[in-house]
């Protein structure tokens, strides 16, 4: 089975060479396209992606895809952006389970969030109405809200999941947000096994540090899940460990949370944790479940022996001597 791979900036190219060694080593039986993406591609060459790497993920349509540098205000738009925009990404699931091997003062953490990708303030439509006026306009429509929703309950149904909440801001933004809540209540009727309920986003934010425990499935809008899935990682350990995955109908792509960690690029200390549970959960979508139990228990097994560990999580090993701790034990 063959996969595009991209490769990216900063930490990327050392956490994806990390990552498809252990898959190897797991015996995932996959065959990788590898491209170079990014701002070193774009200097080099003058494309952030080549031609051929998009048509590489329009033959395989499932994509690794480790971080991208994105400079602020000037030079390219978001790649992440859009590549979501592009293959009609819609929903980016991203899971923050608490690990008994990582200390943190939360315990008990395991919220898996449904953040909608295509629209919201980051339809990119804005606009200069003077030099000392800029309009960013918020895009919600019903048929993305409807399908981000019943992706978010499917998935509650699926993997037992007893609770979807939906966040919003609907006492301010009455039409949008309105429109938002209103839809997650017509489906949710059509899921009469899972609790509903909705909630004010600036209200779960302070939930969310006062007792993360009482959510499960949330479902919400583009802005609100990229800073509330922020916050779920740090109280699980931080940006290092939150895989995520962006689906759509057809196309799938799988990243890590973190971005490309300029600081520590080349030190060959980067935890590859996050991008190796990304890649677990595109075994997962792949069908592969075998292979992706066999490394979620690896690494479960070697952060809880707590010997080797990165320095983010406080310990002081190389990216190498986990990796080759992971794959002494698959
Ligand atoms: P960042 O996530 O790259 O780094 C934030 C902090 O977390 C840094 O101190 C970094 O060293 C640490 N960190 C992140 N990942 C780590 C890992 N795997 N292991 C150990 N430590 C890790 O966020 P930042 O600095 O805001 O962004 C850097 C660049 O990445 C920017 O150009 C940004 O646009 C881009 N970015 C790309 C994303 C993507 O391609 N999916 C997502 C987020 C940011």
């Amino acid at each position: 089975m063959n996969i595009t791979v991209f490769k990216g900036d900063g930490i990327g190219p050392e956490i994806t060479d990390c990552v498809l060694r252990i898959l190897d080593a797991a015996g995932a039986g996959l065959s990788y396209e590898i491209f170079n993406v990014g701002e070193a591609e774009y200097e080099a060459h003058g494309a952030l992606i080549p031609d051929e790497a998009f048509a590489s993920y329009e033959k395989n349509k499932v994509l690794l895809k480790s971080p991208i540098t994105t400079p602020v205000g000037k030079g390219f738009r978001s790649l992440n952006v859009m590549m979501r925009k592009k293959y009609d990404l819609y929903a980016n699931v991203r899971p923050a389970k608490s690990n008994a091997a990582v200390k943190t003062p939360f315990e008990n953490v395991d919220i898996v969030m449904f953040r909608e990708n295509t629209e919201d303030l980051y339809a990119g439509v804005e606009e200069m109405i003077s030099p000392d006026e800029a309009h960013s306009i918020k895009i919600i429509t019903r048929k993305c809200s409807e399908r981000i929703v019943r992706a978010a309950f499917d998935y509650a149904v699926k993997q037992g999941r007893k609770k979807v909440t939906c966040v919003h801001k609907a006492n301010i933004m009455k039409l949008s947000d309105g429109m938002f809540r209103e839809v997650f209540y017509e489906v949710a009727k059509e899921y009469e096994t899972i609790e509903a309920e909705d909630k004010i986003v600036d209200n779960v934010a302070m939930q969310m540090v006062m007792r993360p425990q009482q959510f499960d499935v949330i479902v919400t809008e583009n802005l609100y899940g990229d800073i509330l899935s922020d916050l779920t990682s740090g109280l699980i350990g931080g940006l290092g460990l939150l895989p995520s995955s962006n689906i759509g109908d057809g196309y799938a792509m799988f990243e890590a949370v973190h971005g490309s960690a300029p600081d520590i690029a080349g030190k060959g200390i980067a935890n590859p944790t996050a991008f190796l549970w990304s890649a677990c959960m595109m075994l997962e979508y792949l069908g592969k479940t075998e292979a992706a139990a066999k490394i979620r228990r690896a690494v479960d097994e070697v952060l809880m022996e707590g010997r080797v560990r990165t320095p983010d999580l406080g310990g002081t090993a190389t990216t190498a001597e986990y990796e080759a701790e992971i794959i002494a034990r698959l």
